[in-house]
């Protein structure tokens, strides 16, 4: 199947409209009322589970399972330096992830499957997302008021500026990272720079904390386990003759088992007493989980990779490496099967990253991706009724 120029067509101008009228996470009023709109437009009954979101239901003609599959809505506070035509009309905010064009494409599948309901066994549920880029995410929201119940499989994607354009990247088990967050401030005892005798330094506490932690992960990790643990922030001090009272740090963890998660908070609490106590200071230390890795089906995922080698040439379609990034759809896949793949948009024209402020992506995978999901939802449903 190739798509029709109409269609591929109408994908790029929805991707271009979105972009142009981006909103942030939470605050996606007027994208979910658009996305709402054109879903009843292809004659879809559409409902909201938190009054954010936005599903479209597509019933079958035959009895068959509940499948889902979604898409993110929010866009970043990024203002936006691509010069593009369509570019973002809501100053300092930017569609810089690629959600447009997950819209655009779940949107595409819809209107394609919109009057085949003889072609499907089983419910379809396009669901659209608020807020992927925030903690707590649209995913926990949806999860929390039912979304789940009653769906039997979950489908997501990203466009992916890493892959080359044109290729499919998927990956079965723990695929995106989870990622905790910390923070934790050292007490010492602050006085004069030049009687250090009297006091307790907390920025040399801090010095030493952050050089051990760094041990976690190559000493106290499997060397074929993947994790990370970086300090983003650190704050001591406020004149260069005073030894301050006091220092803060936060950082973020990555991972892709959870018991890796609890051993690097259970290490790094260890620590930092540990160094706190050697140096007579003390310490307050605040851990926080959030996403938890996002882990493909194994049996789903193998049914997308046959779909994307039927679609692309098989050498197109390629297995990746685990991602540090997160991402709520992981969410989904701790509680029902979810799949969640990468449809490849880099291109030596467009070396911008994610969240970048020229981020863009290359509109002809939007057809890719129309095409490999409209195919498989509809196989997959006839092959699991
Ligand atoms: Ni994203």
């Amino acid at each position: 199947m190739t798509l029709q120029q109409e269609t591929a067509e109408w994908v790029v101008q929805q991707r271009r409209y979105l972009h142009a009228h981006p909103e942030l996470s939470h605050q996606e009023t007027e994208t979910k009322e658009y996305v709402k709109q054109q879903l009843e437009i292809m004659g879809l009954e559409t409902y909201s589970m938190t009054g954010k979101d936005i599903i479209g239901v597509l019933r079958g003609d035959r009895a068959g399972k509940t499948i889902a599959i979604r898409s993110d809505m929010d866009a970043l506070p990024i203002l936006e330096q691509t010069g593009l035509p369509f570019a973002s009309k809501n100053e300092n905010v930017m569609h810089a992830c690629g959600h447009d064009g997950h819209m655009a494409i779940l949107l595409g599948v819809a209107r394609l499957l919109a009057d085949r309901s003889s072609d499907i066994a089983g419910t379809l549920l396009f669901v659209f997302q608020h807020a992927e880029e925030e903690l707590p995410g649209g995913a926990t929201e949806l999860v929390e008021a039912g979304l789940l119940d009653g769906i039997d499989a979950i489908f997501g994607y990203h466009l992916w500026q890493p892959i080359p354009a044109g290729v499919i990247g998927v990956r079965e088990g723990p695929t995106m990272a989870g990622a905790d967050r910390f923070s934790f401030t050292i007490q010492g005892k602050g006085g004069h720079g030049s009687m250090p005798q009297d006091t307790i330094d907390p920025t040399l506490v801090m010095s030493a904390v952050i050089l051990q932690i760094q041990s976690i992960i190559s000493r106290s990790l499997s060397p074929s386990e993947e994790a990370v643990l970086s300090i983003g922030e650190l704050r001591s001090g406020s004149n260069y003759n005073i030894i301050p009272d006091s220092a803060y740090a936060s950082g973020t963890v990555r991972y892709f088992h959870k018991e890796a998660s609890e051993h690097i908070k259970k290490r790094l609490h260890a620590i930092i007493d540990g160094v706190c106590q050697a140096y007579g200071a003390t310490f307050e230390l605040d851990y926080q989980h959030g996403d938890p890795p996002l882990d493909n089906d194994p049996q789903l995922t193998a049914f997308m990779e046959r779909q994307a080698k039927q679609l692309v040439e098989e050498k197109q379609v390629t297995r990746i490496d685990g991602i540090m990034g997160s991402e709520d759809f992981a969410y989904y896949s701790t509680e029902i099967p979810a799949s969640y793949i990468f449809l490849g948009i880099g291109h030596e024209d467009r070396p911008y990253g994610h969240h970048h402020p020229k981020f863009d992506i290359d509109e002809s995978v939007l057809a890719t991706g129309v095409e490999l999901f409209t195919e498989s939802l509809l196989t997959y449903m006839e092959e699991n009724r």
